[in-house]
């Protein structure tokens, strides 16, 4: 069973800035709920009860947003605002929620080293980086838990991108299997150059691992960047025996770039009924218009 998710979300946002300066990204709203609080209730939907958080100074509006706040909730009360109540009582009440300080931004691997004390040795865990997020509802870390049983490895969430965008990111090396959606990874390379990468499989944010993982990261040296990164660790792991790698099948958005932030409050807003009427119609004559003034002018079209 695995019941403990180690969320890291220790890192400096600099994609983000200036708003990062004083504002983690993670708690940034995605429409109105903290981009972190979509991926705690993923982690409860998935059966994960107990979340260790990887946090860093500044950082301890986070820890907040999951407790009680007494004054708030007597004020609602008062007020007789009862469903505002019922939510932010319901926000407290998902998941057993744990900190860790980082300390100093080292890496990835660093960072989900830091859960080893929380975790142990010998039970399987989730890692899901602080600023990706899945279109709520989407279940795929459930089907990532369920592959990890199945199959007993480690498992990684795999996407494809263009061939020219692999150098930003961790890239498998894979073989496939009899399902279409699954691959055996046999090696994860850190931001290749484009003609030397294995695939144009990416890893995104979602790893289902062994508490193992913990002692190699102990020996894992600072890599890419200087800093101790987790797909080191997995290519070490990987030369035992290959990964498992679940291809993602839903929209997904790294919520600490701007763009993919403003996709992602789009992705959330369409599926809500108390604003896609009004925002769905609103965007299309926007765009229209925004295509009139473009062809007026001359300019592409935004689109
Ligand atoms: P990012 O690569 O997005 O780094 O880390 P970052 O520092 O947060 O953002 P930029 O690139 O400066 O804008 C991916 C995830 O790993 C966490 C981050 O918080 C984020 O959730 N992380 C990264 C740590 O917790 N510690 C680290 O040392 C590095």
């Amino acid at each position: 069973m695995v019941r403990r998710a180690v969320l890291p979300v220790a890192g400096l946002g600099t994609r983000f800035l200036p708003v990062t300066k004083s504002v983690p990204k993670e708690l940034l709203p995605i429409v109105d709920k903290p981009a972190i609080q979509y991926i705690v209730e993923e982690c409860v939907a998935a059966g994960i009860d107990d979340v260790l958080f990887v946090t860093s100074a500044g950082k301890s509006a986070l820890e907040d947003h999951f407790d009680r706040s007494l004054a708030l909730e007597s004020a609602l009360q008062e007020k007789g605002k009862l469903d505002d109540l019922a939510m932010v009582r319901e926000v407290a009440g998902l998941a057993d929620v744990h900190c860790i300080r980082q300390g100093e931004a080292l890496g990835l691997g660093h960072a989900v080293r830091m859960g080893a004390s929380h975790v142990g040795a010998d039970e399987s865990f989730a890692v899901i980086l602080g600023d990706d997020l899945l279109a709520p509802g989407s279940g795929f870390l459930g089907r990532m838990i369920e592959a990890h049983h199945r199959t007993s490895r480690p498992v990684v969430a795999l996407m494809e991108v263009p061939p020219d965008e692999v150098r930003r990111y961790g890239v498998a090396e894979v073989t496939a299997t009899a399902r279409p959606d699954e691959f055996e990874v046999t090696g994860v390379v850190e931001k290749p150059d484009p003609a030397d990468a294995p695939s144009n499989l990416i890893l995104v944010g979602r790893y289902v691992l062994p508490g193992s993982i913990f002692a190699v990261l102990d020996e894992t040296p600072p890599g890419h960047g200087g800093e101790i990164q987790l797909t080191d660790a997995l290519q070490t792991l990987a030369d035992d025996e290959p990964l498992t790698g679940l291809l993602l099948d839903s929209p997904r958005y790294d919520t600490g770039d701007k763009l993919g932030y403003l996709k992602a409050n789009l992705e959330v807003a369409a599926t809500r009924d108390d604003l896609a009427p009004s925002l769905l119609p609103w965007l299309r004559s926007w765009l229209d218009e925004q295509e009139a003034r473009a062809g007026s002018t001359g300019q592409d079209d935004p689109r």
